[in-house]
Formats: structure tokens, sequence, C-alpha cells
């Protein structure tokens, strides 16, 4: 069993209606940005998950989605080292399409700039990065950024999309850990 997040919880950083209402911002800028065109949204499994679903609800253009999975090495708290791999691909040819790419949070930058290298050679319209969260300190490879809802500090965070182990992706805000107080589950 996971540990209930309210034993090494620190704070939580950004509450629900703060999130909801960037994500509602952002959504108003694509509007903006995508008027008279089509949309191909591509959601980076499985942290972009809460932020797709509540970020397409405010989007008024016509739009599909498509899902991607990839996988950095390191679990838990730790982030990827830059080897990266495709667990899940599209099931579609974005060739023409107008792109933006869903993605929980850009840390190291290597998940995204190895996603963003490889769909480009599949020749998109047009594609663009629109993260919930940005940790600007830690990037290691740069990844041009169109959409950022909140740029946060070198912290580990959970909820809303983003795990611990696996766990806590479904609360409805954003929380920095407290590592000392944090066991991961047994099993
Ligand atoms: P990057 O390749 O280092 O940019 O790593 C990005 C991925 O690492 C994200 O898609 C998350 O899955 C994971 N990640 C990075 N920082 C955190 C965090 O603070 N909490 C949860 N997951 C994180
Ligand atoms: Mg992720």
């Amino acid at each position: 069993m996971p540990q209930p997040y309210q034993e090494y919880i620190d704070k939580i950083l950004i509450p629900e209606d703060k999130l909801q209402a960037r994500v509602r911002e952002l959504a108003a800028e694509i509007n903006r940005d995508y008027a008279g065109k089509e949309l191909l949204v591509i959601c980076i499994l499985r942290g972009g998950v809460m932020f797709l679903t509540d970020l397409i609800r405010h989007i008024e253009v016509p739009l599909a989605i498509e899902f991607m999975a990839v996988s950095s090495y390191g679990t838990g708290v730790r982030s990827s080292q830059g080897d990266v791999r495709i667990t899940l691909d599209l099931n579609t040819n974005i060739y023409g399409r107008h792109v933006i790419i869903v993605e929980d949070i850009i840390d190291s930058g290597h998940t995204l700039s190895s996603v963003i290298d490889l769909l480009k050679t599949r020749d998109p319209a047009s594609i663009y990065v629109c993260t919930l969260l940005d940790k600007y300190e830690r990037r290691e490879v740069e990844v041009p950024i169109r959409y950022c809802g909140f740029k946060i500090k070198n912290e580990f965070v959970f909820g809303y999309g983003l795990d611990m182990d696996e766990y806590y992706r479904n609360l409805p805000f954003i929380a920095t850990v407290d590592l000392d107080k944090y066991g991961p589950p047994a099993g």
C-alpha cells in the first residue's frame, strides 16, 4: 500500500483553483493562436493526462487527441538521464498537421527533446510544446516551450498527473514532498 500523502507532504505548491484558472488561460491563448486551424494534441503518458483533459475542455478549435508513452531510466523521484525510449507510438499520421505536445513537466529536457526530434522527422505543419510545469533550473537540453503553466523551482512535485512511484496522480493539486518522510510502497 502506498503511504498516505498527508504523511510526507511538504506543502501544496499549486492549489486546484490556481491550476484550473491557469489551464483556462492557456486554452485561451491556444484558441487565439490556432483560430481557423485544426489541431492534433499529443499527450505524453501518463503524467500529462489530467492536464490534457482539463485543457481540451476549454479549447474551441477543432482537435483530435493522440497519446505517446516514453520511458526514461530512473523511477521514483529521480529524473531521466537522457536515455529515452518510445514505448507507445502514435496511431496516426502527423504529416502536414498542427501539433501541440502536452506534457506534465519538463525537467532535464531529455524526454521532450527526443520526442520533438522524432516527430519532426514526420513533417508536421507545425509542432509546439505545452507544458504544465517548467523546472527550468534543471535543464540539460534546450526545449522550446510555447505554452507554460508555471515555472517551478527544483523540488520534486506530485499530484495532478505527476506521480511518486506511480501513485498520487489523481490528486487535484500539485504538492511538494518532504523526502525525509517518504517511503516508496513495498512490493
Ligand atoms: P526530463 O526528461 O528530465 O525533462 O523529465 C521529464 C519527466 O520526468 C516528466 O515527464 C516526469 O514524468 C518526470 N518528472 C520530472 N520531475 C518530476 C517531478 O517533480 N515529479 C514527478 N515527475 C517528474
Ligand atoms: Mg512524464
